[in-house]
């Protein structure tokens, strides 16, 4: 191709251009006209170069470090809640600081790598071209994918294989990071070992030895046990209650391990006498006169249900305004939830405290894959 030639050339002729032509045809064609373009390393090998490829690869390189700390962290640090005092409290708090910590240090160093790679490689070059309207013609197509194909050449990245490594493992780690962090908070078998006290068929309120567990009022000191008593609620009132058993009084991990479980929290309400309540089949025995008691944690996505309305008998669950009707089996009557809240079977023993005659019959909390409603 001469140069200054203004005919634009045939498809045939411009299978035989070499890429460097095709790139100054590009530039002709789009009325570009390169200014300035000096090669970073025009003495290939140098030093300095090489100190710039190993800066380049380091970052990348500590950017798939800090990738792996995270999926590590993600993965195996200790996140169960632990109240203060408790043992493993100092681990927890710093749970989610390193979570953030590693997954931002991954983000950083590689778009540092990046920028020192463009900044250090890549032709700095200044053209100047006149705009135009209209579709591009054949010719342009194909200068277009040569300007391309050149500039990932003149990038020099083909040979810089330290450089492309190291991107490619904190590329790879980092991807591995956004899989895993939404994927991986919904890994648990409900079916692994079902009878385990930990299972999604247990709540603290089960007790395996047939010790009384009672029904026991959050003063907000973990260390204090108040036991209820009907005579403790006022009537249309309701209060949050955790499981005690007597033999965790001088327990003081146990006294604090019934608050922070989430499945513990239970509503106790005590309707208005008279009011007339449909019960569940099955759990006709359930309540104790006036008194229900329900699961605190809302069967959409296990926030609170913390709301109650004495005159309509409506729970309401402040994350996404599910309602559950209370006088009628607390089943949902508003809003996202499908299941009615589990309830609690309970009684008064012999002293007059209320006390639970047994475990929920379901799993309480949001529904999962495998369960039915
Ligand atoms: S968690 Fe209760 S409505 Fe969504």
């Amino acid at each position: 191709m001469s140069s200054g030639e203004n005919r634009e050339p045939t498809e045939a002729e411009l299978a035989e251009y070499s890429r460097d032509e095709l790139v100054r045809l590009g530039g002709q064609l789009d009325g570009v006209e390169v200014v300035h373009n000096p090669d970073p390393w025009p003495v290939p090998g140098t030093r300095a170069e090489k100190r710039a490829e190993r800066r380049t690869a380091l970052w990348f390189t500590l950017s798939a470090l800090a990738g792996l700390a995270f999926l590590g962290v993600f993965i195996w640090w200790p996140w169960q809640y632990r109240a203060p005092g408790q043992s493993g409290y100092f681990l927890y708090t710093l749970y989610t600081p390193l979570v953030g910590a590693t997954l931002g240090c991954a983000v950083l160093f590689l778009a540092v790598g990046a920028l020192y790679y463009v900044k250090k490689f890549l032709p700095h070059e200044v053209s100047v071209q006149e705009r135009h309207d209209g579709p591009d013609t054949p010719a342009a197509q194909q200068t277009l994918l040569a300007q391309l194909a050149d500039a990932g050449a003149r990038s020099t990245i083909g040979r810089r294989s330290m450089i492309k490594r190291a991107a490619g493992a904190a590329a790879a780690v980092f991807g591995a990071g956004l899989v895993v962090l939404p994927v991986g908070g919904l890994v648990r078998n409900p079916w692994k070992d079902p009878n385990s006290e930990d299972s999604l068929w247990r709540t603290g309120w089960h007790s395996p030895n047939g010790e009384t567990v009672y029904l026991r009022r959050n003063t907000g000191n973990p260390h204090e046990i108040v036991k209820i008593r009907p005579e403790d609620l006022d009537v249309g009132g309701f209060e949050t209650v955790f499981p005690f058993r007597e033999s965790e009084r001088n327990n003081p991990e146990a006294l604090s391990a019934a608050f922070t479980r989430s499945d513990n929290p239970v509503m106790l309400i005590r309707v208005r006498p008279g009011q007339e309540v449909v019960k569940r089949a099955g759990q006709e025995d359930f309540n104790y006169g006036d008194f229900y008691a329900y699961s605190k944690i809302c069967t959409h996505l296990g926030c609170p249900t913390s709301l109650y309305e004495q005159q309509t008998g409506r729970l309401l669950c402040p994350c996404h305004q599910s309602q559950f009707d209370v006088f009628h089996y607390a089943k949902p009557v508003f809003g996202p939830a499908t299941r009615s809240l589990p309830q609690l079977p309970i009684t008064v023993d012999a002293d007059g405290y209320f006390v639970a005659r047994g475990d929920f019959i379901e799993p309480v909390g949001p529904a999962f894959w495998e369960r039915k409603s």
